[in-house]
């Protein structure tokens, strides 16, 4: 409507498969709303210098209105700092530290991607959060916490658990929603679901036979609980969605619309 297209660039580096196939969700995605988008696949061998000059260049770009860096990150490579590089007006994940600090504030332009796609999910289907034990499995930057948070905000009463939680199966069974998001394939057990829960799977896992699974043990669980998110499928494809939505917001404010 104004003569603008969003453009998103995308930022792989070395050979993860399982980054390559996100990364072409991503632009493929690009493609069917419209949006513009440039790939730059860089080698492993990628030196930090190097990839915080393709940022800053990208910061400078008119016509990328965000910039996604596919992590992890080969191990040589200090992810904060590239993340810190980009320019908060551009991160589309919500990831630099401005960002983070506006979604605790809740006064943010953007929302995590995966997080926001879940409580988009729970908002279609109507599922209530206020009030209700949100129990969340994970504790990373990416999921875990921003994930907590956006439920806090709806006024759910939120634990989260990790590694070191004493009684998981206790604490996961009194949850009215489950989120898990602890990257281990079909850890959730059916033992660890209240009846009539509602389970969110946002595990991108291979089963014992390479097959994809997510972090629930989907087959078990299913009965027991009255939602259930698939892996593939689920929360996946919601992930790219609010993705979307964060490139246009982005290219909205960038040009003052
Ligand atoms: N790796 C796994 N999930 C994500 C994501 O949402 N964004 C980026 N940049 N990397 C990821």
């Amino acid at each position: 409507m104004h003569g603008i297209t969003p453009g998103l660039a995308v930022v792989i580096v070395g050979d993860d498969p399982a980054s390559r196939v996100y990364v072409n969700n991503k632009k493929k995605a690009c493609e069917v709303v419209g949006f513009k988008s440039e790939e730059y696949a860089l080698p492993a061998s990628t030196t930090q210098e190097e990839l915080l000059e393709l940022v800053n260049t990208l910061n400078n770009k008119s016509d990328i209105n965000g910039i996604l860096v596919q992590l992890p990150l080969p191990e040589h490579l200090d992810d904060k700092a590239v993340i810190e590089a980009i320019n908060p007006q551009k991160d589309v994940d919500a990831f630099h530290a401005v960002n983070v600090g506006k979604i605790m504030l809740g006064e943010y332009d953007f929302l995590p991607c995966t997080p926001s796609g879940v409580m988009e999910m729970l908002h279609a289907y109507d599922i209530p959060v206020s009030g209700k034990n949100c129990v969340v499995i994970g504790r990373s930057n990416i999921v875990g916490k921003p994930m907590a948070m956006l439920l806090l905000h709806e006024n759910g009463t939120v634990t989260i658990c990790h590694s070191r939680t004493q009684n998981l199966t206790e604490v996961c069974k009194e949850a009215d929603i489950l989120v898990a998001a602890v990257g281990k394939p079909k850890f959730v057990t059916a033992d660890m679901v209240k009846e009539g829960a509602v389970v969110i799977d946002v595990g991108m896992d291979r089963d014992e036979n390479g097959k994809l699974c997510g972090d629930v043990d989907f087959e078990n669980v299913k009965d027991k609980c009255s939602y259930i998110t698939p892996v593939p499928g689920g929360v996946g494809p919601m992930t790219i969605s609010t993705l979307m939505k964060n490139t246009l917001k982005a290219c909205k404010i960038q040009n003052n619309l």
